[in-house]
């Protein structure tokens, strides 16, 4: 298999890979905030960051692999995408990160007071954008490889 073919097949796995994972997070700490014990809510908010450790190498791939897929392509959808995607890397480093060590923290030792409250509803806010500007680039993605024609012209995947 070349490695044009292997990163054509990876890259939509390691997207759907990425989106599947904040989902997942932002699901887990709703769910939990809404109808668990605080035990409950301390253990997701601390499995979150170990969750890093599948993301951030997940993300680096999608990344790596995307940025190889679109090589000197300069189509329309392509930098709508990216855009998007600088983004969803800024908010995700800036905001949902450092917001998911501090409450992994204050759960860690059940301090659920009214600046965890702040801080959450902030990285839930942050969280549902994130999961917003994933799907559009994946939609890009779904676009620029042909497999979603409705509404996109020749001269947008070019
Ligand atoms: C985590 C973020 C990303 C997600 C969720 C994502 C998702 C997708 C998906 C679902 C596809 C469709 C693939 C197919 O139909 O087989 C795709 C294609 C594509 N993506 Fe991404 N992608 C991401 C990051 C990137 C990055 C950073 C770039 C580079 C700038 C990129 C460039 C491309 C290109 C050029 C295609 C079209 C490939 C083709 O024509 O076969 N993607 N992406």
């Amino acid at each position: 298999m070349s490695a044009a073919v292997l990163a054509r097949h990876l890259h939509p796995l390691l997207g759907g890979m990425v989106l599947g994972l904040i989902v997942s997070f932002w699901l887990a700490t709703l769910v939990s905030e809404l109808f668990g014990t605080p035990e409950t809510v301390a253990w997701v908010k601390t499995a979150i960051p170990w969750g890093f450790l599948l993301l951030v190498p997940a993300l680096a791939a999608a990344g790596g692999t995307g940025t190889w897929l679109a090589g000197r392509r300069s189509a329309r959808l392509l930098d709508a995408k990216q855009r998007r995607l600088r983004w969803a890397a800024l908010n995700g480093l800036g905001v949902l990160m450092p917001a998911a060590f501090f409450l992994a923290a204050k759960a860690r030792v059940g301090a659920f007071d009214g600046v965890f409250y702040a801080v959450q509803s902030i990285e839930l806010i942050a969280g549902a954008l994130n999961i917003a500007l994933l799907t559009l680039s994946a939609r890009d993605g779904l676009r620029l490889s042909g497999r979603l024609r409705a509404g996109v012209t020749v001269a947008d995947r070019r």
